[in-house]
């Protein structure tokens, strides 16, 4: 990992995700406020700031998983890639075959390792095509080698995923997206759940996918952020208070609050 982390990100100014005056209110609660963002395609923004100040709400908002709950209002726009996911003929289904969301704690479903990495991608397939079993293991392997995974289960693809270490798990969870072809990975506090050697395997891996997808993924950890992130941006209270080159704000934040929160002054 440590060269890895060396390389500077890639010149882009293409953009994954833009957000322009943002308002989330559960209920009468309001979590979000004015929240203009611009994140760049192809590298990883890790999302920072204290407990409850809507980091997930955030991460909600953009693959449509808010709305489930009756009593959330969204005001403002939110593009992916160009597109406004809100607009009135777009579906969330739609919307969550672009952007694909890990959880905290890993949440494969109750079925064999091969099953897992395929669900989503049958899911999403058209009505009335068969996968052949051929291009499913195809499938399989490579999702299962794009999360480093492949060596470990290649011997017990339909034992159940229950069964593996709780590592392996969230990498299956990132597999399971991956066949679906998302452009965004959203990662909710992916390695809360593990331990500190799960952790870098994880982290390992997201680093790996650099690149390939655009990467927003939330973090209290701060050696986390600083290692593991091209830019990163600092929340407090609902509003977005700072957004910079990592290495610029953990060297050099621009705000107080900022560098208030990274020398762990507060929550
Ligand atoms: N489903 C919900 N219903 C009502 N309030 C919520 C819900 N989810 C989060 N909140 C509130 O919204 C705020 C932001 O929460 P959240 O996005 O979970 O913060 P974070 O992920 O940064 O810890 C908090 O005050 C939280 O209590
Ligand atoms: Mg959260």
């Amino acid at each position: 990992m440590a060269e890895s982390t060396a390389l500077p990100a890639e010149p882009t100014t293409a953009l994954a995700i833009e957000t322009r005056k943002l308002n989330l209110w559960y209920g009468t609660f309001q979590a979000l406020f004015d929240v203009d963002l611009e994140i760049k395609q192809g590298i990883i923004t890790s999302l920072i700031g204290p407990s409850g100040c809507g980091k997930s709400t955030f991460l909600r908002s953009v693959n449509r998983i808010n709305e489930r709950l009756g009593y959330v209002r969204t005001t403002g726009s939110i593009e992916v890639l160009g597109f406004d996911v809100y607009a009135e003929n777009v579906e969330p289904v739609q919307v969550r075959k672009q952007v694909g969301m890990v959880f905290q704690r890993p949440n494969p479903l109750p079925l064999s390792i091969r099953d897992n990495v395929l669900f989503g991608y049958r899911t999403h397939q058209e009505r009335g095509k068969r996968l052949s079993r051929s291009a499913a293991d195809e499938i399989v392997e490579s999702s299962l080698r794009q999360v480093l995974l492949w060596d470990q289960v290649k011997d017990r693809l339909d034992r159940p995923a229950v069964g593996l270490a709780l590592e392996e798990q969230q990498k299956l969870c990132i597999a399971r997206l991956l066949p679906v072809k998302p452009s965004v990975l959203l990662m909710d506090e992916p390695c809360s759940a593990l331990d500190p050697k799960g952790t870098e395997a994880v982290e390992e891996l997201i680093w790996e996918l650099r690149g390939q997808y655009t990467i927003l993924i939330v973090t209290h950890n701060m050696a986390q952020a600083s290692r593991a992130s091209d830019e990163c941006i600092f929340m407090l209270l609902g509003k977005v208070i700072e957004h910079s080159q990592t290495a610029e704000m953990f060297v050099t934040p621009k705000c107080q609050e900022t560098a208030d929160y990274i020398e762990g002054r507060y929550g």
